[in-house]
């Protein structure tokens, strides 16, 4: 006996077709029009969307940053991520300097259990190769942490210089790893922080207007050439500017393997709409890199149609604003780095993408679930609605009005960036390998039931 989803809409990036969709043991066992409904137990999704579940490539929970730690912890934050239609995620685990990363992924690991709701893996922050580094790396492959992210900014804390970056590159052309870089140029940006604090400017806008899109363009560049010459694929992250596009999709139409992500919050906010000036209510919207101006959206959301950007995830990343954005109320440098975001993003992609005519239906799935899957290496088990693939389905309802607000969201923090916006489309049952786990906005499922993604590094087979 199984579910079986009938008369829904099933969308896949790769199609669209009217089919009925049998789960049984938490998979998907057929994807046709006129399955037999007898002995299952039939969903009706007549007027709905069926989609592959959200496959969210980039969050930070429980991450300890700038003195404080982010205000979503695995269940908060995977719960959120499910009540807006996302099935997977993978999350950062951080190697502290001068450790084994195998500490740092025993770490993460406990962060999760009895917590996670829906489906996690992890990357690893690398910070120091050590004397063992490059052992440590093919030793998190064989883990199934499949990728890396090296830090070109943050001086002193997370970055790393040129020589630890290529070998880490060099590394992945033999383990078969994906290197993720947080690009922008960290010393040009001190040194420009420096002087804007020497002048007395201390207000969050600051942390903005000290990071030129340039420094962002110079650093996706110098990734590129280093991944080139390692001749490797590398894969930046959340990709604010036109200037730093511009060098991925130069670096594509030469036949490189460059690939980048860009987050809700560059594709719709701006310094213009949503800095202030001198108020501390714009550290709602200090992350890095920060907001940028308005004219780079509409570059951004090019670039998305036309595959120049490969995926939207969210860099959620929550910190309180009473509390924990008010560290930097003196200063902008102190102000821990970081948006929320994790719950909306289906919602505000889909409206604002497909909705305005910006994308199809389809490539809103392959941006948001089949491209993380297969960049990650969790692909055809996630973001496909497939025979075979684990049964994370999302049953949308394309006309489900909704605003969203910090008053009603279920992420842990108080304030939301996207407050008062309104959307068309959201999650109106979630499934996570065939389990009913949301249905209309309310969690069903235990805390816990998430498990553990072992990804496939390149060339490797699902373990
Ligand atoms: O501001 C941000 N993005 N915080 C999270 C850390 C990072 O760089 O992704
Ligand atoms: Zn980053
Ligand atoms: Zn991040």
């Amino acid at each position: 006996m199984g579910i079986l989803i009938q008369d829904g809409v099933v969308v896949n990036a790769d199609r669209t077709m009217s089919a009925d969709v049998l789960i049984e043991g938490g998979t998907i066992r057929e994807v046709r029009a006129g399955i037999d409904p007898q002995g299952h137990t039939v969903v009706d999704a007549a007027g709905l969307l069926v989609l592959p579940g959200g496959i969210d490539a980039h969050t930070h929970l429980d991450m300890p940053f700038g003195g404080t730690t982010s205000a979503d912890d695995f269940e908060t934050g995977t719960r959120a991520a499910a009540i807006g239609g996302t099935t997977t995620i993978v999350d950062f685990a951080i190697q502290a300097k001068g450790t084994k990363m195998r500490d740092a992924l025993d770490a993460w690991w406990e962060k999760a259990e009895g917590k996670a709701c829906v489906d996690y893996g992890l990357h690893m922050i690398v910070t120091d190769l050590g004397t063992s580094g490059l052992e440590d790396m093919d030793d998190m492959v064989s883990e199934g942490v499949a990728s890396f992210k090296l830090f070109m900014a943050y001086p002193g804390v997370l970055m790393v210089d040129n020589a630890t970056i290529f070998k880490a590159m060099q590394q992945t052309a033999k383990n078969g790893a994906l290197i993720c870089m947080h690009a922008e140029n960290g010393s040009v940006i001190d040194v420009i922080v420096q002087k804007a604090l020497a002048e007395g400017k201390r207000a969050p806008i600051h942390h903005a207007l000290t990071r030129p899109t340039i420094a962002e363009a110079e650093a996706v560049h110098r990734a590129i050439v280093m991944a080139s010459l390692a001749g490797v694929p590398v894969y930046i992250v959340h990709l604010s500017s036109e200037d730093a596009l511009n060098q991925v999709r130069e670096a594509r139409d030469r036949g490189l393997p460059a690939f980048a992500e860009t987050c809700p919050q560059y594709l719709l906010l701006s310094i213009e709409d949503h800095m202030k000036g001198e108020s501390f209510e714009d550290a709602k919207y200090v992350f890095t890199p920060p907001l940028r101006e308005k004219k780079n959206q509409p570059k951004l959301w090019d670039g998305l149609k036309h595959d120049h950007l490969q995926v939207v995830s969210t860099d959620h990343c929550p910190f309180c604003f009473e509390d924990q954005k008010a560290l930097g109320k003196d200063d902008f440098t102190k102000i821990p780095n970081g948006g929320p975001g994790i719950e909306h993003r289906m919602q505000l992609i889909h409206h604002h993408g497909v909705n305005a005519g910006k994308l199809s239906l389809n490539r809103f799935v392959e941006i948001t679930s089949t491209a993380p899957a297969r960049i990650f290496g969790m692909y055809p088990r996630k973001g496909a609605i497939a025979a075979g693939s684990d049964a994370d389905i999302v049953l949308w309802d394309p006309n489900a009005e909704y605003t969203i607000s910090a008053a009603t969201h279920n992420m842990r923090v108080d304030y939301s960036m996207f407050e008062g916006f309104k959307v068309r489309g959201n999650a109106r049952q979630v499934y996570s390998r065939g389990e009913l786990i949301v249905e209309n906005g309310k969690y069903l499922g235990k805390a816990g039931r998430g498990n553990y993604l072992r990804r496939a590094a390149r060339g490797g087979a699902w373990q």
